[in-house]
């Protein structure tokens, strides 16, 4: 069974082991915890995301950010976040979600069908009629997932593609 679950305590050490083995900027995707050790995931890294899921301590600009890891039944093979609403900053840049598979999960699916669990969590969340994505012109691969969950290029620059995909009209703003 393919599931998202937010970070959590219970699960530390299978989060831990996808984090260290996630590159720290893989395509604009980004990983404050690469190469931490156990005691700064424990510590700092961890709570530093039940945090900003709840809007405690942000950094100045930063709005809440929900991390969910994606789970095939007992292990863990991708993250995906979601930042609740939009700045200025993040509706002409990242969006609302960011996603990676870990490598040698790759090709398999994972990111298609944890892009569509995570927009449904996020039409719980986010306070705006689409969600925002970005993707890099030389990453196909994500585009392509991004498309097969109903995302249009909004507008594009020479770096990045600019997504977004329209809530469903059963898919009310809370
Ligand atoms: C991009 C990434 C998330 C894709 O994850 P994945 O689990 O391999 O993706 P999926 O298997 O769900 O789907 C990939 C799709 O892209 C297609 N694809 C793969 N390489 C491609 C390429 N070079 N050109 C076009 N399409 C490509 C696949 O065929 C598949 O489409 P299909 O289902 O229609 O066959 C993963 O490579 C990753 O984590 N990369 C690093 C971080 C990253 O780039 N994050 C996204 C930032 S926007």
């Amino acid at each position: 069974m393919i599931y998202l679950k937010e970070a959590n305590i219970e699960d530390i050490w299978k989060e831990y082991d996808f984090i260290t083995h996630t590159p720290a900027d893989e395509n604009g995707f980004t990983n404050a915890g690469f190469g931490c050790s156990r005691e700064d995931f424990e510590y700092k890294i961890l709570p530093g995301y039940l945090r900003a899921a709840k809007g405690i301590g942000l950094r100045e600009g930063w709005v809440p950010e929900t991390e969910f890891f994606l789970w095939d039944n007992e292990t863990i093979v991708g993250l995906f976040r979601i930042r609740h609403y939009l700045t200025e900053a993040l509706a002409n840049g990242g969006g609302h979600i960011g996603y990676g598979i870990r490598k040698e999960w790759r090709g398999k699916g994972y990111a298609s069908e944890g892009l569509r669990l995570t927009a449904e969590k996020a039409w719980g969340i986010i306070r705006e009629d689409e969600i925002y994505m970005s993707v890099h012109k030389d990453n196909p691969a994500s585009l392509r997932v991004q498309l097969k969950n109903g995302a249009y290029i909004h507008h594009e620059d020479k770096k990045e593609f600019y997504t977004r995909i329209k809530r469903p009209a059963d898919r009310r703003i809370k």
